[in-house]
């Protein structure tokens, strides 16, 4: 476990604030006040339940995400000590790689242990390093989700996810798709990427949603609407760049607070998502163990409400 997280003065969060927030979920309809959720996990479609801090996939692969990691074994190492640490939500894409990151995950993590979620998505195409394009269209969306299942030695897959919305192709089209292969047991629940409200609304009308996968961190904040919609409809928030993609997140007030809990930037980065909203799930990804140590650590990092404030300030 990180030296630093656990040399760190630990302060509860007390919700004074009355907002009702419950393992798992919340009560629908309402909105918790921003900073104080504090349950460990979340149900993904109501009955899928997650501890709050996922792992994403990603950057287990070659550069411009393409092909092969530079050192497999060591990919094959972050992604089981993921699950030694009890992270049990892995999120991928067929476009990972592409391909590789699933092949990764089967190579290093099947059989499967029970519980482990296994959140893909499909709808992007990759002609080549660091280049994604879209594609929708009904048939190639069901021959994506045979592909994924093959490839992650699965009879159905938990979570698959559009991964975007194709503008040349009716959204209602590609979920069209996506509602057979639920349909045929292919696939358990459905969830979104990269889309707005009113997407998600049409989305809805086509089949269940349980989860959007937008980008979000301290530092970009474009998607809180949307944000609020997930945690009064319930549905889950997984945010991509939680701790800033390769940017990093920065600020003199995120310097601060780390310093006063002997924590890393990347923490309370972490820990700051994980108290805004009972339905977020953080999926931070790296390629290196000690940062996933440090990152799994910062579940249990708790910011004061003071804290919280001046760093969404
Ligand atoms: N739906 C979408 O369109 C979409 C788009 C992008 C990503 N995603 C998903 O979201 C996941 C998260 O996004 P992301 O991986 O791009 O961004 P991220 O988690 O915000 O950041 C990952 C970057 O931060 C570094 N990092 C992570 N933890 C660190 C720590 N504790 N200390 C220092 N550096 C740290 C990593 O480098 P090291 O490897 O050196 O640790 C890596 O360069 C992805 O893995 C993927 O599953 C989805």
């Amino acid at each position: 476990m990180n030296k630093t997280i656990t040399r760190r003065r630990f302060v509860g969060l007390s919700v004074a604030t009355g907002a009702t927030v419950l393992a798992g979920g919340k009560i629908l309809g309402s909105l918790s006040a921003p900073g104080t959720a504090t349950n460990p996990v979340f149900k993904i479609g109501g009955d899928l339940e997650v501890n709050r801090l996922g792992f994403g996939a990603m950057r287990l692969t070659g550069e411009g995400i393409w092909g092969w990691p530079p050192d497999r074994a060591n990919a094959v190492k972050v992604l089981k000590r993921a699950v030694e640490l009890g992270v049990n939500l892995i999120d991928t894409a067929d476009a990972y790689g592409p391909e590789t990151d699933e092949l990764l995950i089967a190579e290093a993590l099947h059989p499967y242990p029970k519980g482990l979620v296994i959140a893909t998505k499909g709808g992007n195409t990759r002609p080549g390093p660091g280049q994604w394009v879209p594609n929708g269209h009904p048939d190639y969306l069901k021959q994506a989700v045979d592909k994924s299942l093959k490839r992650l030695q699965l009879e159905r897959i938990d979570l698959y996810q559009l991964h975007r919305v194709d503008p040349k192709v009716p959204m209602e089209e590609s979920l069209g798709a996506l509602k057979e292969m639920q349909s045929a047991g292919k696939i358990r629940h459905v969830g979104l990427s990269e889309v707005s409200t009113s997407e998600i609304e049409r989305a809805r009308k086509v089949l269940p949603i349980v989860s959007i996968q937008n980008r979000y961190n301290i530092n970009d904040r474009k998607w809180e609407k949307e944000l609020d919609y997930c945690e009064k409809e319930n549905l889950g928030f997984l945010p991509w760049f939680p701790v800033g993609g390769g940017r990093g997140v920065k600020s003199t007030t995120l310097d601060a607070v780390a310093k006063t809990h002997n924590a890393s930037v990347y923490q309370v980065a972490l820990a700051w998502l994980l108290q805004r909203s009972p339905v977020m799930v953080p999926i931070p990804g790296t390629s290196n163990v000690q940062h996933l140590e440090d990152n799994v650590a910062a579940a249990k990092l708790k910011l004061t409400p003071e804290e919280w404030k001046s760093l969404a300030a």
